[in-house]
């Protein structure tokens, strides 16, 4: 790919401004209750592809398409399973993708080929303003270079991408800050692809034990069981070394940096410390991740310490992104 001359990247705060520039074709990462999204217009083949460049992103990576409304499913869609429809109801607007089988209308980079199409309709109010006033479904990933930490400021946005892309819809932090759930429904039985920002117990009161699917170390990131599921993801500069939750946190060095949550004792000396949430409140702690990630990792340590979560509801979640920012 040819290097594309820098662009200047603008911080806007008008929805009716960012729906417009949307529908010119250009890039404009907008707020949801997850992260941040890098927005083109779905229904564009060539401002899909800007999406793809911007990030660098390979295009065996499928793009999540976001809607206003359960109406719009229609272009997006050619068949819309009864628990589908259970789940829509129950969840949305909320941060849960499902993968659906794609119509025509929907361009093939858009789901890097394959014949199923994530949705989701975003629960946050300025995405949903934007989406409204856009008036077509909106391809958006994660506003991030691809492989980064994925971002919950506006601010973040721009660190990464800045020059990259056309704008920036500010919208301030991001309330859940993990990104969403997405799960298959192109085959009989639901499977969930990743973790995310709907608590899988959730999930499971409507569609009962579900299967998650896992990453295959032994494999290359483009033959995984699903597409983007890659091993080392959501990664910053530095190394983490995530810990059990009940273990002894110990310093590794005065290069050290902790990333740990509740009222856990630390032992030692650490260039940073972030604490996610001082009680063990596993919302607030998903909400601070990808800042503190960000945070330690601008004290450039050797080493980041993470204290792991209790393996249930966001925590779960919580861990599969620190094992995957491992490595
Ligand atoms: O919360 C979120 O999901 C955020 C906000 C912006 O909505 N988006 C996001 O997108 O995290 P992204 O591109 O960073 O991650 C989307 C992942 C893909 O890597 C892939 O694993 C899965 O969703 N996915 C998307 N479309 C798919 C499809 N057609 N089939 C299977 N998996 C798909
Ligand atoms: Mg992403």
């Amino acid at each position: 790919m040819t290097a594309a001359s820098p662009l200047d990247t603008t911080l806007i705060n008008d929805t009716v401004d960012a729906a417009n520039r949307l529908r010119a074709g250009q890039l404009v990462a907008f707020p949801t209750e997850t992260v941040y999204g890098l927005g083109a217009n779905a229904l564009d083949p060539i401002a899909v592809a800007r999406i793809f460049e911007a990030k660098n992103r390979p295009d065996f990576d499928p793009l999540i398409v976001h809607l206003a409304d359960f109406e719009q499913l229609d272009t997006v869609t050619r068949r819309v399973p009864d628990v589908a429809r259970a789940l829509a109801d129950q969840f949305w607007p909320g941060p849960l993708t499902m993968v659906l089988p794609k119509s025509d209308a929907v361009p093939d980079l858009v789901t890097s080929g394959l014949d199923g199409v994530g949705v989701r309709i975003p629960r946050h109010d300025i995405a949903r303003q934007l989406l409204r006033a856009a008036d077509c479904p909106v391809a958006a990933p994660s506003a991030n270079p691809f492989g980064g930490v994925s971002p919950t400021t506006a601010v973040h946005v721009l660190q990464g991408l800045s020059g990259r892309i056309d704008a920036v819809l500010d919208g301030g932090p991001c309330p859940v800050g993990v990104e969403s759930t997405v799960v298959s429904l192109m085959n009989d039985k639901p499977v969930v692809l990743r973790l995310g920002g709907l608590p899988l117990e959730a999930l499971e009161e409507v569609t009962g034990p579900i299967e998650v699917a896992c990453a295959n170390p032994e494999k290359d990131d483009a033959a995984q069981p699903a597409p983007g599921m890659l091993s080392r993801h959501y990664a910053p500069g530095a190394s983490i070394v995530p810990i059990e939750a009940d273990a002894v946190i110990q310093s590794a060095g005065p290069r050290t940096a902790l990333l740990t949550w509740g009222t856990a004792l630390a032992e030692g000396e650490y260039l940073a410390v972030e604490r996610l949430s001082r009680s063990d409140d596993l919302q607030e702690c998903a909400a601070n991740f990808f800042a503190a990630l960000r945070s330690l990792d601008a004290a450039n340590p050797d080493v980041i310490i993470a204290r792991r979560f209790p393996d249930h509801g966001l925590g779960r979640t919580l861990n599969d992104r620190l094992q995957r920012a491992s490595g």
